[in-house]
């Protein structure tokens, strides 16, 4: 008989395997999804260094902070148009004119990590020098002088060159590179998220490179935007797992014209699709509905979960048959593994309210014969036992029902 490392090795000899458990820095950084916020969804171009300080200092005073988002991310437009004469980046002098260095100790000084972005082409999606050819020039100002501590790496204005064409990843793993070695030049943890828009399935490769990859192009305020991308996620969700995560782009909760149900629901698929959870709304304006939606500590402790790193699945597509690709109707019924039980997603993706309703031992990791507690982690309630199956009644229309299953004997 062949020993099974051996089938391994003949399998991995002409089939590229996706490496299981991602990217492990040095000093083994972003095991877990990162949490915090990134100005572009609310703010765009419109940043400076006052709101973002004051942002983080909302992030403290909401108890945003406590409930574990620890990065303030800023994204394009904070830089000049041209490097300097030496060839550096320099950050724009009105926006942020006590300096970069100035605003990530601030930033630090409040407890929270700081993010920068940049671009794997020559320049970044608003036009600002990208870091094309500049890989480690840039990582060790970022990282070193600048002092931030995670990097969202762009795919705009890409050349056609020998790097890019060798290797449609070339550009991402020049500057992985450049981080591994900034890394240990600076003696910090460094988040790598790779900005890729789901090109080039970089669900195969991402974890190879960083530690969060963009499957899908940018979210927008709206629920068809939130159908759109969980449905195309609903097909690669077996990619993620600790140190390196699928990222179907940053939160529109509070956002646009998502409803108080809509944004429960986006942010229930993220954070239980194990997705960086990086907020993106006005915190000054913010409703505390929207608060305490950012702040659900169960999903949360879930989205954290540092024994599991998988992400939910779908078993049951309930409004379409199992498997169908439909942007404004992705599947209803999702469940996976977590440290603590079974954790179960129900999307009522219908325009009227819906009872949704499935047979437990469907999903996979559900045991025939067996009884289990249900805990709902909306409500935050323990809702008895079930076994055989479950309906949950009146789901408003765009809503949702988080639930986490316990084994607790026979049924
Ligand atoms: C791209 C990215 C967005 C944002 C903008 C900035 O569109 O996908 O998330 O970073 O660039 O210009």
């Amino acid at each position: 008989m062949l020993g099974l490392p051996f089938v391994v090795a003949a399998i991995s000899s002409f089939v590229s395997l996706p490496n299981v458990e991602g990217l492990k820095l040095p000093n083994g950084a972003a095991k877990l999804p990162a949490m915090g916020y990134n100005t572009w969804n609310y703010y765009q171009c419109n940043i400076n260094e006052t709101l973002v300080l004051t942002t983080a200092q909302q992030m403290k005073s909401l108890g945003l902070q406590d409930a574990g988002y620890k990065y303030v991310n800023l994204d394009d437009c904070y830089s000049q148009r041209d490097r300097n004469s030496a060839g550096d980046i320099v950050e724009d002098p009105v926006k942020f004119k006590s300096g970069m260095k100035n605003l990530t100790d601030q930033i630090h000084a409040m407890g929270f990590k700081a993010g920068i972005y940049s671009d794997s082409g020559t320049n970044t999606c608003a036009g600002y020098p990208g870091s094309y050819g500049n890989e480690q020039r840039d990582a060790d100002l970022f990282f070193g002088k600048w002092g931030f501590d995670y990097l969202k790496y762009d795919n705009c204005f890409v050349p056609s060159d020998t790097v890019t064409r060798t290797g449609i990843i070339g550009r991402y793993t020049r500057m992985r590179d450049a981080i591994i070695s900034a890394t240990s030049k600076f003696n910090k943890d460094i988040v790598f998220s790779l900005c890729k828009w789901g090109n080039n399935q970089v669900w195969l490769w991402g974890a190879d490179i960083g530690h969060s990859w963009r499957t899908t192009g940018d979210i927008e305020s709206h629920w068809w935007s939130v159908t759109d991308i969980l449905n195309r996620n609903s097909f690669i969700t077996q990619a993620t797992n600790h140190y390196g995560h699928n990222d179907p782009d940053m939160l529109q909760v509070g956002n646009g014209d998502l409803t108080y149900d809509e944004n429960k629901s986006h942010f229930t698929a993220w954070a239980l699709l194990k997705a960086p959870l990086l907020i993106g709304t006005d915190l000054y304006k913010i409703k505390p509905e929207v608060v305490s939606i950012l702040s659900n500590k169960e999903l949360i402790a879930i989205n954290q979960d540092d024994v599991v790193g998988t992400s939910i699945a779908p078993f049951k597509w309930g409004y379409n048959p199992d498997w169908t690709f439909d942007k404004d109707h992705p599947a209803q019924y999702w469940s996976g593994p977590t440290k603590d039980g079974v954790v179960f997603m129900l999307l009522n993706v219908r325009d009227t309210p819906d009872n949704l309703s499935f047979t437990l031992t469907d999903s996979p990791w559900i045991k025939n014969g067996r009884k289990y507690s249900v805990r709902d982690l909306w409500t935050h309630t323990d809702n008895g036992t079930v076994s055989g199956t479950f309906t949950a009644k009146n789901v408003p229309r765009h809503g949702v029902v988080a639930l986490l299953l316990k084994e607790v004997g026979d049924a």
